[in-house]
């Protein structure tokens, strides 16, 4: 299994499809390499004028999945 960093991961992604894994086994996380018993959380990237920063879960303890919504902060959990 993979260690992965368990903080936000902060990427400037261009428009597109993406598959967020959440199974903790890929090795280009934080995104699925298709491991077979992964179930990726996929979400979209609309085209934007402006690059923005997209905060990505690197713990798996996220509520918000693929987004981080600060749970590696919180014990317990
Ligand atoms: S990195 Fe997982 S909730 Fe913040």
């Amino acid at each position: 299994m993979s260690q992965w960093p368990g903080l936000p991961c902060p990427l400037q992604l261009p428009a597109g499809d993406y598959a967020w894994c959440a199974c903790g086994e890929t090795r280009t996380a934080p995104f699925c390499d298709g491991h077979e018993r992964c179930q990726p959380v996929r979400f979209t990237v609309r085209p934007r004028r402006n690059v923005e920063t997209h905060w990505l879960c690197g713990c798996r303890r996220t509520r918000t999945a693929p987004f981080c919504d600060g749970s590696h902060n919180k014990k317990g959990r």
